[in-house]
């Protein structure tokens, strides 16, 4: 699918496009306010002792920046960064390569972190810890292990699912920040200031109609803004106002809430084939033909934040919310589990 608004990974045409998009120093970046004056604090104390910034481990919903944050992290502390992601890392060697070839202080940018393999894992953990690398020569009774020093780093680990990490990897990093979705207003600044990069003009209106259909979610928001922008082009003056917006949102299919296909089939078959629930995660899943990993992941997060879904202890269950937002009356329930006419 081409024009997928939501995906758990950056597409093809976004890896073209976020370099451009993505703020590269702290005065640029909009939000996680929390997050971005806590490690402001770090980095400058790292910087000023000339250490390393102790290990950052970084977990949220997809595509809300913790690849941006890996950079900016980098130019705050004036060091260079490698960039590699859990499942690429197959054997030991690969971690090897890159650890003996980083520079000291350097980031070094683990996408995907609980994805890696528990050998590659148990590599990391002297390197996190004294900066050493335990390497094993021979095999079998000739066997040994050599300890190699290795530039002092800081590991960048970032993570959709914070609970699949292991205890020791997870305990070895010293600065833990959860990434949030993002307000509508600041979604609002992200779309203004990416607008201008891509030299597209785009009305106040027109950028708080496409805000509040982001997601909360700044990847969200850039992808819909480059489709809008194309839609201006072609069949507007180039210039985005509200009533552009609104038209191309109506032919992306990306409604109010900012729902898109998915999120709309998972919610109307929690509430047409289950009676809103509750239901099983797996069985959702079967029911709407898509993986369980990417429920949980991705389509989860946001609607449960943005009040649609519920996870309660016997499954999932659709909000007074979700039923209005169909314009389906829900209907009082015999045991009463979640919503309740009237509440
Ligand atoms: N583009 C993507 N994420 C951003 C952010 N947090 N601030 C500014 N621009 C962005």
């Amino acid at each position: 699918m081409t024009d997928r608004i939501v995906s758990r990974r950056p597409l093809e045409e976004d890896q073209q496009w976020e370099p451009t998009l993505r703020p590269r120093l702290w005065e640029e970046y909009i939000g996680q306010e929390k997050v971005k004056e806590n490690l402001r604090v770090f980095i400058e104390a790292a910087r000023a002792r000339r250490e390393p910034l102790d290990h950052v481990l970084l977990h949220g919903p997809p595509g809300l920046g913790k690849t941006t944050l890996a950079y900016l992290i980098a130019t705050e502390l004036q060091v260079g960064i490698r960039a590699t992601s859990g499942p690429v890392l197959e054997r030991p060697g690969d971690v090897a390569a890159i650890l003996t070839n980083l520079e000291d202080r350097d980031v070094l940018f683990i996408d995907e972190i609980h994805r890696m393999n528990r050998v590659v894992e148990e590599i990391l953990y002297p390197a996190m810890e004294e900066f050493q690398l335990d390497l094993v020569i021979g095999q079998g009774p000739h066997a040994r292990t050599i300890k190699l020093d290795l530039p002092r780093f800081t590991l960048v680990g970032a993570t959709t699912r914070a609970g699949l990490l292991t205890a020791p990897l997870r305990s070895r990093f010293g600065v833990l920040h959860r990434l949030d979705y993002y307000s509508d207003e600041e979604i609002y600044r992200i779309i203004l200031r990416s607008a201008k990069i891509l030299g597209v003009e785009i009305s106040p209106e027109g950028a708080g109609e496409l805000a509040g259909r982001s997601r909360g979610t700044p990847r969200v928001a850039n992808r819909l803004l480059r489709r809008i922008r194309d839609f201006a082009q072609v069949l507007g003056d180039g210039a985005i106002s509200e009533e552009l917006a609104h038209m191309a949102l109506e032919r992306l299919e990306v409604d109010e809430r900012g729902l898109d296909d998915m999120d709309r089939r998972i919610l109307h078959t929690l509430i047409e084939k289950f009676d809103g629930g509750p239901v099983g995660l797996e069985t959702l899943a079967v029911a709407v033909a898509e993986e369980k990993d990417t429920i949980e992941d991705i389509y989860e997060p946001f609607l449960i934040q943005a009040g649609f879904l519920a996870r309660t202890p016997r499954g999932r269950t659709a909000t007074r919310l979700a039923f209005d937002h169909f314009g389906i009356p829900p209907r009082a329930r015999p045991q009463g589990d979640f919503w309740e006419v009237g509440n």
